[in-house]
């Protein structure tokens, strides 16, 4: 006979709850609920948010400010980025304008020439009237768009216009070939570069004149001025 034993359910004894640290866990207050503040302009400012999410509407006198500002901002990027890419370009060719003894040497360099001028990369068009003004049919190709339009209004205003014509263009892409005289006030860099395409394109009657730096490899039949101011005269098929 087997003696059965009573179970009882015996209840283990229950660990208390702790918190991180090992020690007894206390209740958390339960916050109540912030009544707001009941100074004049929170209340204020909270009927206008309630009003106006979005901030206070911004007055006419403000839209105005913010026009001139944006509107200013824009047009100096339009305005300046023509005189700030060529900086972004292979052949960095800045806008740097020819001193007055400079455009007097190339006449001089040129004495006795006739026929059609271009002056490749023609800033605000001074070696072009010059030309214009000693019977030269005087063109200026020019890639910044402002300078353009700057010495055709001039052209226009001198009664050049005729004698003295400007197109945007960019002298890499420029067919010279039907120039007489071509005039260019460049970059060292660019100057083997350029030597290649004359040579390549310019007919046995045309000349070249160099303004401040020289071709690498034709040598000059006239050498005019000194300093920042010379220039050198070519023909490059003789
Ligand atoms: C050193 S400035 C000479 C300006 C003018 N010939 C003079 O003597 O007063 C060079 C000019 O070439 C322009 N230029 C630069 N890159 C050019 C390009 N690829 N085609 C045409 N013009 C360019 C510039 O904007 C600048 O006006």
């Amino acid at each position: 006979m087997s003696v059965r034993v009573p179970t009882t359910t015996m209840a283990m004894p229950q660990r208390p709850q702790t918190n991180d640290i090992g020690s007894p866990a206390l209740p958390l207050p339960i916050p109540k609920e912030v009544s707001p503040p009941a100074c004049d302009d929170c209340q204020r400012l909270q009927t206008e948010m309630a009003a106006n999410p979005g901030g206070p509407k911004m007055n006419t006198t403000g839209w105005i400010l913010l026009g001139i500002t944006g509107g200013s901002a824009v047009a100096l990027t339009v305005l300046c980025g023509p005189f700030v890419t060529p900086a972004l370009r292979k052949v960095c060719l800045p806008y740097v304008p020819a001193t007055t003894a400079q455009v007097e040497n190339v006449f001089t360099a040129l004495k006795g020439r006739s026929g059609s001028l271009v002056d490749i990369g023609s800033g605000d068009g001074r070696i072009v009237y010059a030309g214009a003004q000693r019977g030269f049919r005087a063109h200026g190709i020019e890639l910044n768009p402002w300078l353009v339009l700057f010495a055709q209004l001039r052209a226009r205003r001198w009664g050049l216009n005729r004698s003295a014509t400007f197109a945007r263009q960019d002298l890499w892409q420029s067919d010279l070939r039907h120039f007489d005289n071509v005039v260019i006030f460049g970059v060292q860099e660019m100057m083997p570069q350029l030597e290649a395409k004359l040579d390549r394109e310019l007919s046995v009657k045309s000349c070249v004149v160099a303004c401040r730096f020289p071709f690498p490899n034709w040598k000059p039949i006239n050498v005019v001025g000194e300093g920042i101011d010379t220039v050198w005269l070519y023909r490059p098929k003789t």
